[in-house]
């Protein structure tokens, strides 16, 4: 573990996702983890599955955000995140990035099912294609296209043996198939198990705001080790990245409140805006920071994995 690259991945994190500071802890140890297996396997072709917008490869691989980049920015905050609605799943010209570092190489395809997503994905130029794509389907990619295949979103797919065994497909021998994985362990946290008894479901459905329902393939750590190698890949590392406190701390975070706060900050002068965007960031840093740097995931609690697995 390297505590500066620890604290510069927050810092990136906090300023993308700044009214979701419980997205920037999580996606710290994942950039950290997804780094460590970019550098180790030092690939030449990726494709990055489900790679939504595009901001956590892009960041993960070396590139910077301005300040006055987020991603707050062209959402439709019409309704409440509830059910399938995804305030993020929307596109229109004011979607702008000011990048300031590029990463030194680009990634050759990104995959994602939101054309939405897909076309922010495209102002980072940083993918030589994009490819909308259910990953319920087998991609419409050669056999032994990639050398490095990653995805943090395999277990949103309900096809889930099918998904993994095209992964393993388009992947060369030899190459890395990397996956970020969660277990049904992440429940445990969940505010479902205690708060409808006293504050009622509404509650609780507003907490969730349709997470749960979007996780149609939660497995064991050991199912996902056993398709992973029924499809053809050699486990090679496996690392844990957090467990409880991250787990209750995500569970509630500020994930009713970004809406309402999204139009505020969208709706002032734009000093104003960065100037309590920075104050805003500087109490999440004091507020987090050291844990940041102490912190070690123990496997027995860990309920989220990266696992690089070579293709036979
Ligand atoms: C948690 S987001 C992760 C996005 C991106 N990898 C990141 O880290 O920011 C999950 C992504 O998976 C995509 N997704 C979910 N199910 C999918 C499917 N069946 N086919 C293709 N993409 C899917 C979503 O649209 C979303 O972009």
């Amino acid at each position: 573990m390297n505590s500066n690259i620890r604290i510069a991945f927050f810092r990136q994190w906090l300023n993308w996702l700044w009214l979701r500071p419980e997205n920037a802890l999580m996606w710290t140890f994942r950039a950290e983890a997804y780094k460590a297996a970019l550098e180790t396997c030092k690939p030449s072709r990726v494709i990055d599955i489900s790679c939504g917008d595009g901001v956590f490869s892009f960041i993960t691989a070396g590139g910077e955000l301005a300040e006055v980049t987020d991603m707050f920015q062209s959402l439709d905050t019409s309704k409440r995140r509830l059910g399938n609605f995804d305030a993020f799943d929307n596109y229109d010209d004011s979607y702008s990035l000011e990048i300031i570092k590029r990463p030194t190489y680009n990634f050759s395809i990104g995959t994602d099912w939101k054309s939405n997503l897909l076309k922010k994905a495209i102002v980072l130029n940083f993918y030589e294609k994009v490819i909308q794509h259910d990953n319920n389907n087998i991609l419409q990619l050669a056999d032994n296209s990639f050398d490095f295949v990653f995805s943090n979103s395999t277990y949103w797919v309900r096809n889930y043996v099918q998904h993994i065994k095209d992964l393993a497909r388009i992947c060369t021998p030899k190459g890395h198939v990397v996956l970020e994985l969660k277990t049904p362990d992440i429940l445990k946290y969940s505010n479902k198990t205690f708060l409808p008894k006293e504050f009622g479901k509404k509650s609780s459905s507003i907490l969730d705001a349709g997470r749960l329902s979007t996780w149609n393939s939660l497995k064991t750590l050991e199912e996902y080790i056993s398709i992973l190698k029924d499809s053809g890949l050699k486990i090679i590392d496996i690392t844990p990245l957090y467990g409880p406190i991250i787990g209750e701390i995500w569970d509630v975070g500020l994930r009713p409140f970004f809406n309402p706060l999204t139009k505020l900050a969208n709706s002032v002068d734009p000093i104003i805006r960065l100037e309590v965007k920075r104050e805003f960031i500087s109490i999440c840093e004091d507020l987090l920071t050291e844990y940041i740097i102490n912190h070690q995931a123990q496997k027995e609690h860990c309920f989220e994995w990266c696992v690089i697995a070579e293709k036979c």
